[in-house]
Formats: C-alpha cells, structure tokens, sequence
C-alpha cells in the first residue's frame, strides 16, 4: 500500500505523536509524517520530531490561515493529524481538507466534549461525576468543536479509587491505540462518511 503524507498538528508532549511515528516504525503503519506544526514554540513534541528528522514549523498566530494552507499542500498532505492541538483550525483548511482531518479527544464524545474540554478538565469532569466508563474517541474535523464525525472509540472501564490523573493515563494508553488504528482505516480508505456518520469498512485484526 502506498504510504500516506500526514501533516501532524500538535500543541502540547506529542505522546500520540510519538505513537504514530512508533506504528508507522514498527508495525508498517502505511504513512509518513511529513511535517510536524506547532501553535506552541515549546512543545516538546517539537524535539520529538527533531530527534527523528522531521520537518518542524512554528504556527503563530500572526501566521494565520494562509501559511497553514501553503505548508500542508506543499508537503502533499493527504491527512491532517490534530494530535493535541489546542488552537481551532481555521474555516479555508476545514473546507479545503473536508472529512481530510481527525483529532483525538480522550472522552466517549459527545460526553465531555466541546468547548471548554480539553487536557486535565475532561478527566477531572468524568471523575467529579463519578462515571464508570469513560474512553477515547477520533473523529473528522469540521466547524463545530469535536462535533464531526465519530471514527473509533474505545472504552475503559473505571476502578473506584481511580483519580484523575490515573484516568489520564489510562486513557492516554488506549490513545495511542486508537490513533495510528484510524490513521490505518483512513490509509486504507476505508472510512467511508454519510450523512455526518462514518461508515467503517472491515477493518481486519488489530492489537
Ligand atoms: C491527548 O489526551 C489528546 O486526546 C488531547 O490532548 C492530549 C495530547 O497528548 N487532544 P499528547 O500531546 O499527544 O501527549
């Protein structure tokens, strides 16, 4: 199969990203990370992408749309990674890469979803409310705030003294599962989307 370009975005440690770049190394991932943009100069997922000789850029908010749409056709993107990108992806790069960008979130989206949750504040709200399965979800990118699409999710079932930072690791493992499974699918072309629902061809064994 051919490989696929990604462009991966990412704000933060990029331990999915470093879970990509692990599957694709390791278990024939068919992709390459082509680029690595960061909205944060500081990320440490930046050195991570360093360290592997991956092109690295810097997205400031002077930047704007413009440098964002010219770096991912220049790189031949043909799938957006928000991998722990905190910043809403502007409306041009949303219709230009239609149903062409996934984000992870670490909750069963819709719950804990949606403005005002991300980081800490998702596992902290599952906890305060005492949930008893909480999980990752991917899903296609669009105008509305992890509102597209649901691709995958995965569940994890929830001991009674777990606390939040428990929860988050947790579910940080089943992350870095479920990403490169959908960038897979994708890959593979078989994430099929009607009517604001994917349907997922067979997808095969996965670990
Ligand atoms: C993950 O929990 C992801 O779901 C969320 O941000 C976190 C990023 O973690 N969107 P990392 O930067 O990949 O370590």
């Amino acid at each position: 199969m051919q490989p696929i370009n990604l462009s991966i975005l990412i704000s933060g440690s990029g331990t999915n990203l470093g879970a990509l770049l692990t599957a694709i190394r390791e278990k024939g991932l068919p992709a390459r990370v082509v680029q690595v943009i960061s909205n944060k100069p500081g990320a440490y997922g930046l050195v991570r992408a360093q360290q592997q000789e991956i092109p690295c850029r810097v997205l400031t908010t002077d930047c704007g749309s413009t440098a964002l749409l010219e770096w991912l056709a220049e790189m031949d993107t043909d799938l957006v990674v928000l991998a722990g990108y905190l910043k809403k992806v502007p409306d041009e790069v949303l219709e230009a890469y239609e149903n062409r960008i996934i984000n992870i979130h670490p909750s069963l989206v819709p719950a804990f979803a949606g403005r005002g949750w991300y980081g800490m504040k998702v596992h902290e709200g599952v906890w305060a409310r005492g949930v008893k399965v909480t999980g990752a979800t991917v899903h296609f990118v669009n105008g509305e705030m992890d509102g597209g699409p649901i691709i995958l999710q995965e569940t994890l079932k929830l001991e009674e003294d777990d606390q939040p930072t428990d929860i988050q690791q947790k579910v940080l493992k089943l992350e870095h599962k479920l990403l490169p499974r959908a960038v897979a699918l994708f890959a593979a072309g078989k994430i099929e989307v009607q009517n604001g629902r994917t349907i997922i061809q067979d997808e095969g064994e996965h670990q």
